[in-house]
């Protein structure tokens, strides 16, 4: 027999069959529920979708209690050891990791794509000079849609791959040029004999030497840094890169906005609050009485705790190995040993553990692109890089899914009940 919830209704003494799918019943099941009077039948009242599912999705899996992260069934921790970036967004659009044919197709493909019209360059030149990197590339990719209009046709699927191959191949180059932009130097074009994460440092930090070679332990970091922020299911920007794909706007349109929600202080840019609070603390001397104060109420220890993860964020353990690489090459962060402290205290602390605060995704990765000179400005758009490949697994998922129409959520209305219009002159 198939699960059902059975639910009573008090106030009729009827009662109802609804059917448990999958851990979730469905919203509009619950419809024939009357809520009162020739009303439209109950509704789920969920602010912050803390507890809705919008979506079947077969790209992405977490356990937040058990810290698990999965992409299409591939432990992050295998990927982010074995992997690159280009493999895992071959994996994460298409669902299978790729033959050595299909991967040396697709890095020609991407590599074929890196260059940008000319005519990007004057639309950066209208920015201010100390214009945000993140702000010039979210526009950007916005523009994009003027620039390849035959990106409407979002139910052709060649059409669809080459926005694909455009979007991953375009992004880096994208925000190597804001970075250039926002601290006054020449536009680099892209060296196509790199990597994927060797012509990024490229084309940032390139400077009158004939060929740029990548520091090799630097390139490889970034790489397993791209991996690792590759996707995360529903989030607050994949989810907006759905909603406004369903409303079939271009992919560059939907991106943009994506790219929005992740500019915000709540989502992209903790890491950057982490570095923040390890400059204010400033020894480790200090780190006890940062760590009362926090438990006092006063601020958070950032880069701690998760909606999901209830336990330690399997990327933030990786991100540590990888901390520990770069710091040989750089140097050590001087704020690595604050961190080190807070993260010592924080895990055997009675506060901590019993709200199941563990270190995120953000707690070091500030201090390993600190210690590779990226500026913090630069971190929002370090995140947008490899996330676009989840964005636009999510949004051809969305689009292909026969069950998926224009997003509209309800609201419960609490303005003023119906009144008549008084004319200017007669209202006091
Ligand atoms: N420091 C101190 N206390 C904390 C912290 C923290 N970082 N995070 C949560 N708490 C406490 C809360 O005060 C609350 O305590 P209470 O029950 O006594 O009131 C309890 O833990 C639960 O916290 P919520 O805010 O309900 O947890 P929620 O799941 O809504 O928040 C969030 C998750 C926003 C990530 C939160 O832990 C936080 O603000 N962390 C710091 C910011 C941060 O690192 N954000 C990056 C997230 S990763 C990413 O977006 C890529």
């Amino acid at each position: 027999m198939a699960d059902t919830l059975t639910l009573t209704d008090n106030r009729t003494g009827k009662t109802y069959e609804i059917p448990i799918t999958d851990g979730t019943i469905r919203a509009t099941d619950l419809k024939q529920i009357k809520a009162g009077g020739d009303d439209q039948g109950l509704a789920t009242y969920d602010p912050a979708f803390m507890n809705t599912a919008a979506c079947r999705s077969r790209i992405t899996f977490i356990d937040g209690d058990k810290g698990i992260l999965e992409y299409r069934g591939y432990p992050i921790e295998q990927l982010a050891e074995h992997s690159t970036y280009l493999e895992t967004a071959y994996l994460i659009i298409f669902g299978e990791l790729p033959s050595t044919t299909q991967l040396q197709q697709w890095t020609r493909e991407i590599t074929f794509h890196t260059m940008l019209h000319e005519n990007i360059k004057k639309l950066m030149e209208a920015f201010q000079y100390d214009a945000h990197p993140m702000g010039v590339f979210l526009s950007t990719v916005g523009a994009f849609s003027t620039f390849y209009p035959d990106a409407k046709k979002i139910f052709d699927e060649k059409s669809r791959m080459k926005q694909i191959h455009r979007l991953i191949a375009k992004v880096p180059t994208i925000a190597a040029y804001a970075y250039r932009h926002s601290i006054g130097r020449p536009y680099v074009y892209p060296d196509n004999d790199l990597s994927f994460t060797g012509n990024f440092l490229n084309m940032l930090f390139k400077m009158t030497e004939l060929k740029y070679q990548p520091n090799a332990v630097l390139e490889r970091a970034l790489d397993v840094l791209f991996i690792l922020h590759a996707d995360h299911e529903q989030n607050c920007s994949t989810s907006t890169m759905r909603v406004i794909g369903s409303s079939h706007a271009d992919p560059y349109s939907a991106m943009a906005g994506a790219a929005a929600a992740l500019y915000g202080p709540l989502h992209g840019g903790a890491n950057e609050a982490v570095l923040r609070m390890l400059n204010e603390i400033g020894s480790v001397a200090n780190v006890p009485a940062f760590i009362k104060r926090v438990k006092g109420g006063d601020g958070r220890l950032m880069g701690f705790g998760h909606r999901v993860y209830k336990s330690y964020d399997p990327r933030a353990k990786i991100i540590k190995q990888t901390a520990d690489e770069v710091f040989e090459v750089t140097g050590k962060n001087p704020l690595l040993e604050i961190a080190l402290e807070l993260e010592r205290i924080a895990l055997q602390d009675e506060y901590f553990v019993t709200r199941k605060l563990y270190p995120n995704v953000d707690f070091y990765s500030g201090l390993i692109y600190q210690a590779m000179s990226f500026p913090v400005e630069m971190f929002p758009v370090l995140f947008a890089i490899p996330r676009t490949c989840g964005w636009i697994a999510q949004w051809e998922e969305m689009l292909l899914d026969q069950e998926q129409k224009i997003a509209r959520p309800k609201q419960i209305y609490t303005g003023a009940t119906k009144r008549q219009y008084t004319v200017l002159s007669a209202r006091k």
